[in-house]
């Protein structure tokens, strides 16, 4: 007895047309017509198109950032992640100082097992670097963890050395791992945060003012020469400014192998967000995350980027605080705001309405961008990623008609703000399968218990 999805149109990386998916148990068994056998039930999605299941590589869920705790665990995160199309997040498994990867490893595990409504897994983020931590690199890939983080920003807590990267890139090469750079120069930024604060320059617009696209340019350009003196290739999170992107280009051109996430606030939001005219001067906290908002130009050399298929991955970053009682922890200074902000819910619809319906991208560029190409990277496809017999059926059904605002009165997520407040919605999740079993019914989550996975994913090979 299976479910068959009937009348609804496939878009998978590679190809759109008319189709009926059958789906036994957690796979997709059947593609073609006419495959409904007597005792299936048959979901009739005529006029909806039918995608692989969204991957974000990037959440920060039930992340202690020192000052507080994120907003959305991995319980409300995932809820969210799930109601907006994305089946499986990866989220970063963080390395306390003086930790080894295995105990940080073990932490994520209990924060997130069995709270998750969706597909789990995790990075490691490496921020103590010594021999015994480069040894545990490869027990990470036994793991089921062959994706690293290493942050080049945040001195004195999470970033690291010049060292560090280059001995971990060597030993990624040897163990089937992809690195994942933080690209901003912290040593830079720490400088200009405190001439600013001795300026008594204390608003959020002075995160923006002391984290300049030069800096991210910079540690760009390091870790992408860092990867090709060891041989190996690199991942550049959450890139953000026009600069940086020619930098991977270039480096592109030559050989390197490098890949390239961004997120939906790079694509949508501004710098004019951290100079609210006629409003509440903090309210620019709600955009203060690193790297931070950049300019209209920036925003449209991205939407190139999507375009030519120089940016590989479209993810969240989702970190979310609450403006009021999290935020506002830095209203005298800047520096103390938590950085980060939420998304998890929106990717999907936000690259459908600004990307897919304006003509930016193509629907199939939308699949690739927020699903496919993840998969490909981080150990996940076939399984995960498309839509092909054997596949897990993690399967959005997608309503092209709808039409609809973005409120944080209507949202999920567990923080009081949306970044994206009164942007227009075309396009909505109407259902979602998860491996096979029906999560979300006419946009509402049905399951009663979280029954998201961990993922343990297989070792980087090239895309
Ligand atoms: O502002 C951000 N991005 N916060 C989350 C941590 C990080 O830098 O990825
Ligand atoms: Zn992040």
């Amino acid at each position: 007895m299976g479910i068959v999805l009937k009348g609804g149109r496939i878009i998978t990386a590679a190809d759109s047309y008319e189709a009926d998916i059958k789906i036994e148990g957690e796979k997709i068994v059947a593609i073609g017509d006419n495959l409904e056998c007597e005792g299936d039930k048959v979901v009739s999605v005529a006029g909806c198109y039918l995608l692989p299941g969204g991957i974000d590589p990037h959440t920060h869920f039930d992340l202690d950032v020192g000052s507080t705790i994120t907003a959305d665990d991995f319980e409300s995160g995932t809820r969210a992640a799930i109601v907006g199309g994305t089946t499986t997040i990866i989220d970063f498994a963080t390395q306390n100082k003086g930790e080894t990867l295995k105990k940080a490893l073990q932490n994520w595990n209990e924060k997130a097992k069995g709270k998750c409504y969706c597909d789990y897994g995790f990075h490691m983020a490496i921020t103590d670097w010594n021999e015994s931590i480069c040894n545990e690199m490869g027990d990470m890939i036994k793991e089921g963890v062959p994706s690293f983080k290493m942050y080049m920003a945040y001195k004195n807590t999470l970033q690291v050395d010049d060292g560090s990267i280059f001995r971990a890139l060597k030993k990624s090469s040897e163990i089937g791992a992809l690195i994942g750079f933080h690209c901003e120069n912290g040593d830079v930024i720490d400088v200009l945060v405190n001439e600013a604060k001795s300026k008594g320059n204390t608003s959020p617009k002075y995160h923006s003012e002391t984290r300049p696209a030069e800096a991210e340019k910079e540690a760009v350009f390091r870790a992408i020469q860092l990867g090709e003196l060891a041989s190996v290739p690199v991942y550049i999170v959450h890139l953000s400014s026009k600069e940086a992107l020619s930098i991977a280009m270039e480096a592109r051109k030559r050989g390197a192998e490098v890949y390239v996430e961004t997120c939906p606030q790079y694509l949508l939001l501004n710098d004019s967000y951290y100079d609210p005219k006629g409003e509440d001067e903090f309210s620019g906290a709600k955009y203060v995350m690193s790297p931070p908002l950049r300019k209209s130009d920036d925003q449209k050399s991205l939407w190139k980027g999507l375009k030519f298929n120089e940016i590989d991955t479209v993810a969240t970053d989702h970190c979310s605080f609450n403006y009021k009682g999290q935020k506002d922890i830095g209203i005298k200074d800047f520096s103390k705001i938590p950085n980060g902000a939420p998304g998890v819910e929106n990717r999907m619809a936000l690259l459908y309405t600004y990307g897919v319906a304006t003509g930016a991208i193509t629907e199939n560029q939308w699949v690739s961008l927020t699903s496919t190409n993840a998969a490909k990277l981080f150990g996940l496809f076939p399984q995960k990623g498309t839509i092909q017999v054997g596949s897990d059926a993690d399967i959005v059904v997608w309503d092209p008609e709808y039409r609809g605002v973005i409120t944080a009165e209507n949202q999920i997520q567990n923080v009081d703000y949306n970044p994206y407040e009164g942007f227009d919605q075309r396009g909505k999740v109407l259902h979602v399968f998860l491996r096979g079993g029906q999560i979300v019914v006419n946009s509402n989550i049905v399951s009663k218990s979280p029954d998201g996975i961990y993922l343990h994913r297989k070792p980087f090979s090239k895309k």
